[in-house]
């Protein structure tokens, strides 16, 4: 029963590196510096141990004698629609993805990765940095899946190129998947350069007539309407 009791409380606690970066302080190797260097105090303690944890909810947490607070994270999906920026202000005065956001939200999310001006679909939101900053890293091989309507069918030998990787400006993309249905094109890629789909197709003498993002890892964009957007939670991301 103590037993019991000592490992329910223990779920509560987090490592401080975490509980730090998920207050939007710093990333977790920053916070790791931090405590390191004697800028982080648990209930008026200094710590420099790593793998000291603690319980936001109950003890007192400071960084740079500054008090930290649970901060409520959150997650959206947006079905952006083409003409939007995916940028929070745009010199030429431009719609961007912000203005379909209301007002309570715009400044304490950011989009998680972007989508061209002439690109629509599956747009995902936080304020959660770490989760952020994983899902960046290529490490992770986190999938991005778009339907493509090209301007003619795609040949074999093409669909087999983009299989096997094909080389663009000089770097070989990895292996896609890849399925064709007519002149519409399914591929999921995980990696994430500039303009990438655009710039696979255009390498092979193709016209993108429509670009949509369906999915990103386990986030189906659905039937989301355009220019719509809703709370999701972290597992249905990750
Ligand atoms: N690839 C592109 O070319 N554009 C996007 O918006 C996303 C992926």
């Amino acid at each position: 029963m103590v037993n019991k009791l000592i490992i329910a409380l223990n779920l509560m606690q987090e490592r401080l590196q975490k509980i730090i970066s998920q207050a939007g302080i710093a990333s977790r190797r920053h916070a790791e510096e931090l405590i390191l260097a004697g800028k982080v105090k648990v209930n008026g303690q200094v710590v420099r141990e790593l793998g000291t944890k603690a319980d936001i909810a109950k003890d007192r947490v400071e960084v740079n004698g500054k008090k930290l607070t649970v901060k409520s994270l959150i997650y959206l999906m947006m079905n952006k629609p083409k003409r939007y920026l995916t940028t929070r202000n745009d010199p030429r005065k431009r719609k961007t993805v912000f203005d379909l956001l209301p007002a309570d939200l715009r400044s304490v999310v950011w989009p998680i990765g972007r989508l061209d001006f002439n690109t629509e679909g599956l747009l995902l939101f936080t304020n959660d940095g770490e989760l952020t900053q994983d899902l960046a890293h290529p490490s992770k091989e986190h999938e991005k899946e778009y339907e493509v309507v090209l301007n003619k069918e795609l040949s074999e030998g093409r669909i087999t190129k983009l299989r096997e990787g094909m080389e663009l400006d000089g770097k070989k993309t990895a292996p896609a998947k890849v399925r064709a249905n007519g002149t519409t094109i399914y591929i999921t890629i995980h990696e994430g350069w500039n303009r990438q789909v655009r710039r696979m197709f255009a390498a092979f003498g193709y016209t993108i007539r429509n670009l949509k993002r369906i999915r990103v890892g386990k986030v189906k964009l659905g039937d989301l309407p355009l220019g719509k957007h809703k709370f999701i939670t972290k597992k249905d991301i990750v």
